[in-house]
């Protein structure tokens, strides 16, 4: 059975870079992308690798949308739910649409999308994994963070209690946790800001894209064939103490 990868939020950032590296180790890609115009530069990139690549346009927040790609693709061996966004605002500014937005790609797009395709990998007995893209903010609280903190603590009880649930069909759970990550070129103009939050990080520096994604393909390896309910913190030390 071909080794089959599903992406959300691949259209650019980190997720772009982890379908980079699976489609480097020939593995086929599903790709969920949510704006159009990346897919001409997908197809362009992915000219450079031997990977049949599936593309999918659309809103998660949009559950047939979840629910057409169920029924159009048969199986995959690994699902990384990376979709995203981003909220920085103080508690009481938060809005009922920042928040459903939110709560609804980290979670409830992620646990429809993940229930859909690990029914196939039960049905077909294949030992695949899922992998939850959190963040360090998944661990610790931080100002004007509510709901992104909330989401992505989200994230990682569900990676616990789906490893316990899916351990004995050999289905491992995990999920990886950055630190700053630079994604767009736009982000290095703000010098202040990022000086500011390299001063929190031991190692003074971000965690860079391919270190995200050489993590979570690492995490499909044999080498952590034991590996389950657990996060990979890649974050210079932010989270380990004050
Ligand atoms: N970059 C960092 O500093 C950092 C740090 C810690 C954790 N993370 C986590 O790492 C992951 C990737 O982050 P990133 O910085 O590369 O990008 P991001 O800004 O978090 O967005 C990730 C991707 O998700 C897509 N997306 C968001 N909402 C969607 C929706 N409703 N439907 C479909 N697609 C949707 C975005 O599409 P569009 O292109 O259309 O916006 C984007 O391609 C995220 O889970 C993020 O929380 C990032």
């Amino acid at each position: 059975m071909k080794k089959t990868t599903l992406i959300t939020g691949a259209g650019r950032g980190i997720g772009l870079e982890i379908a980079k590296i699976f489609a480097s180790k020939n593995e086929n890609l599903i790709l969920i992308i949510r704006k159009s115009n990346q897919k001409r530069i997908i197809e362009k990139l992915m000219k450079n690798y031997n990977s049949q690549v599936k593309i999918f346009v659309g809103d998660l927040n949009n559950l047939n949308f979840i629910k057409k790609i169920g029924e159009t693709v048969k199986y995959v061996t690994t699902i990384i739910n990376n979709a995203s966004g981003e909220n920085q605002k103080y508690f009481t500014d938060v809005t009922e649409k920042d928040l459903k937005e939110m709560v609804n790609v980290n979670l409830i797009a992620n646990f429809i999308l993940t229930k859909i395709f690990v029914k196939k990998m039960i049905n077909k007995k294949i030992k695949g994994n899922v992998i939850n893209i959190g963040s360090q903010l998944g661990k610790i609280g931080a100002y004007n963070r509510s709901v992104y903190c909330m989401a992505k603590f989200g994230i990682e009880g569900l990676t616990k209690a789906l490893a316990m649930d899916l351990g004995k069909h050999g289905i491992r759970v995990n999920s990886v946790s950055p630190t700053k990550t630079i994604v767009k070129k736009s982000e290095i103009k703000n010098s202040k800001r990022l000086n500011m939050i390299k001063k929190k990080i031991p190692l003074g520096k971000f965690s860079t894209t391919e270190e995200i994604a050489k993590i979570v393909y690492f995490l499909t390896t044999n080498s952590a064939g034991s590996i389950t309910g657990t996060s990979i913190i890649s974050d210079g030390g932010w989270t380990a103490g004050k």
